[in-house]
């Protein structure tokens, strides 16, 4: 299996055999690594096997191996996305072997917009439940999986522990590239969505069926279309994780030191 390949080429290539825990960077996370600790070995990841070449503006391509306390980690700079033409297999791959490599738990972080009202462009919000609204599944024949719980209370109550002002939403993922009209941020508010992006209820979904345990940081870096009136932009997605990097990366320390 492919996953099997990429996590071997990842324990030849680090050096590491077994990484426990996961961390996916998305849009707006790349600069929160620097508070994580400098990497012991890091692999392009179109150099591993089934990785392919992210091409989102702020997407590194690069998986790191870092020791934080008693744990290996893999960081997995950036992600493939369904609107970059990526098929769900293809976008659930990175996490599929880190799994194989080891990963018990799975940190999915992204950039997303806030719906609901009184979120704050800057702050990171835990993702309580998901809207898989791509119309995509990675999941093939027969494999019904529970997602009760998909984002792991336990995880959630943890990071809430190293950051009591940590609010939970609702994470509603579109395919995009394109951003949401105002009216589709009323009809995601209406069925429930607190937050909104274009990645990684996919690849909750995986790590799911995978058996690891999941925990959900979204970054919110700009408010949802219509909720202010103004325009939307990936360079503003950016500038924002610039700005919340030391905060986020020390949240994200925090979790990797006591998971
Ligand atoms: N919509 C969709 N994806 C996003 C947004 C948004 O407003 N902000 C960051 N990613």
């Amino acid at each position: 299996m492919l996953a099997e390949q990429a996590a071997e080429a990842i324990a030849e290539r680090t050096g590491v055999s077994r990484h426990r825990v996961a961390v996916v960077l998305g849009s707006g996370w790349q600069d929160a690594t620097a508070e994580i600790g400098a990497p012991r070995a890091s692999v392009p990841m179109p150099e591993l096997p089934g990785f392919g070449t992210p091409t989102a503006q702020g997407h590194v391509g690069v998986l790191h191996s870092v020791r934080v306390d008693d744990n290996d980690v893999l960081l997995l700079m950036g992600r493939q996305h369904l609107y970059e033409g990526y098929q769900p297999a293809d976008v659930v791959h990175p996490v599929s072997a880190a799994v194989a490599a080891g990963a018990k738990i799975v940190v999915l972080t992204n950039a997303a917009g806030g719906i609901r009202a009184g979120l704050r462009v800057g702050e990171p919000v835990l993702i309580s439940d998901h809207l898989n609204l791509t119309g995509r599944t990675p999941l093939a024949g027969a494999t019904f999986v529970d997602l009760v719980d998909a984002w792991d209370p336990e995880l959630r109550a943890l990071a809430r522990e190293i950051d009591p002002s940590l609010t939970e939403g609702v994470y509603a993922g579109l395919t995009g590239p394109q951003y949401e009209t105002p009216a589709e941020i009323r009809m995601l508010r209406t069925i429930g969505a607190d937050l909104v992006g274009m990645s990684t209820v996919l690849e909750a979904i995986a790590c799911r069926a995978l058996g690891a345990r999941v925990l959900g940081i979204s970054l919110v870096t700009n408010l949802a279309a219509g909720v202010t009136g103004a325009h939307l932009s990936h360079a503003e997605v950016l500038a924002e994780g610039h700005a919340a990097a030391p905060r986020l990366g020390k949240l994200l320390r925090g979790v990797l030191e006591r998971v």
